[in-house]
């Protein structure tokens, strides 16, 4: 091809490249203008081809002529796409009034909506269940302290000063000598005093805190459930089959329940209730250390001088309490090992445990 007609198929490619742009409105059009007019199969790259085929004296000219033509269609696409950018930009910042105290996506309608983020902490979770169990089975819910007094740990639960079983709930102290309580027994007097008449139902959930070395199976911090029931004529029987009643709704399924002999100080007689491992009804498995049990609830008629303490007459009234560990039973219903999971801040298992 002789120079002039390069020249003007370039001249052409000018031409037609300003036409085609001066019809665009939208900056994304203009992308594939860029390729066919300057890229790879461009007539441009074409003619770039040819120069070896001219005589040598007009290469240089052919040379310069389609170099010229290069920076002439690319500066042509720089400029209006500037321009329509510019625009598009001024175009979004006048409907978008920025409200710089809201989440990011608010911000940004055209953004697709984040992901759901979060999700109740198990422990959590299953506090809202059992708490939702016992409301419906009548019982009012309070939220325990995490800091008391001896009064209210010990003494006001039948527990003075020296009494030996103080030492079962050996836990830290603060420096002004409050205890981070180790059992939500603590709430006992306090709630009888508060509620004060009979028939009184109260469920108490809260965070507890005791002296023992870590493993997979012991935490120095974990969470109780206990609960308190006190009328005329309560007798053992309606207080196994309150916490039976309770079990076979947290499993889901039916649990056969066995009692055996506990000592608790706050009450009398006290018993340690086991569920038969519903897992494996009984043959063993791992949740319940291959014993076909699981030590669920403790529990027990309060002691006349707790009911005394709260201000029920012993002669009048009876009633049952229990406490039970909420982190335990969590791990054997979802199959979790090690209790140091619940505390970790691992998102998969968070999110995957309940
Ligand atoms: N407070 C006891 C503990 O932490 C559990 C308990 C046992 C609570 C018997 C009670 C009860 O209310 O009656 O080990």
């Amino acid at each position: 091809m002789a120079i002039n007609k390069i020249e003007r198929v370039l001249r052409d490619q000018v031409t037609q490249l300003t036409q085609k742009l001066s019809k665009i409105t939208q900056a994304e059009e203009i992308y594939p203008l860029r390729s066919l007019y300057t890229g790879k199969e461009s007539e441009l790259q074409k003619a770039l081809g040819l120069l070896k085929d001219l005589p040598k004296e007009e290469r240089p000219t052919a040379g310069s002529l389609i170099n010229a033509t290069k920076r002439e269609l690319e500066q042509a696409i720089s400029e209006k796409l500037t321009k329509l950018l510019s625009e598009e930009l001024a175009a979004q910042d006048a409907v978008r009034d920025i409200d710089v105290t809201a989440p990011f996506h608010v911000n940004m309608p055209d953004v697709p909506k984040l992901p759901r983020v979060g999700s109740l902490h198990p422990l959590q979770h299953e506090i809202n269940r059992m708490l939702t169990i016992f409301t419906t089975m009548g019982f009012t819910p309070f939220e325990g302290r995490e800091v008391d007094s001896d009064y209210y740990v010990f003494d006001s639960l039948n527990m003075p000063k020296e009494h030996p079983a103080r030492q079962n709930w050996d836990t830290f102290r603060t420096e002004d000598n409050l205890i981070p309580t180790p059992h939500t027994s603590n709430m006992q007097v306090r709630v009888m005093r508060k509620m004060k008449t009979a028939p009184l139902r109260a469920v108490i959930y809260g965070r507890v805190s005791r002296n023992e070395a870590i493993d997979a199976v012991h935490g120095h911090t974990f969470y109780q459930i206990e609960g308190l029931y006190i009328d005329k004529g309560v007798s053992i029987s309606n207080m196994i089959a309150t916490i039976n009643a309770f079990v076979e709704a947290f499993f889901g399924r039916k649990v056969t329940g066995k009692v055996q002999p506990g000592y608790f100080p706050f009450v009398e007689p006290g018993i340690e209730y086991m569920g038969q491992c519903p897992f494996c009804e009984g043959a063993g498995c791992g949740s319940c250390k291959h014993t076909g049990w699981l030590e669920l609830v403790g529990a027990g008629m309060i002691h006349p001088s707790v009911l005394r303490e709260g201000g029920f007459d012993p002669a009048v009234y009876s009633g049952f309490a229990w406490g039970l560990g909420l982190d335990r039973m969590v791990m054997q219903r979802n199959g979790i090992q090690d209790i140091r999971s619940l505390f970790s801040s691992d998102i998969r298992f968070l999110s995957s445990a309940v």
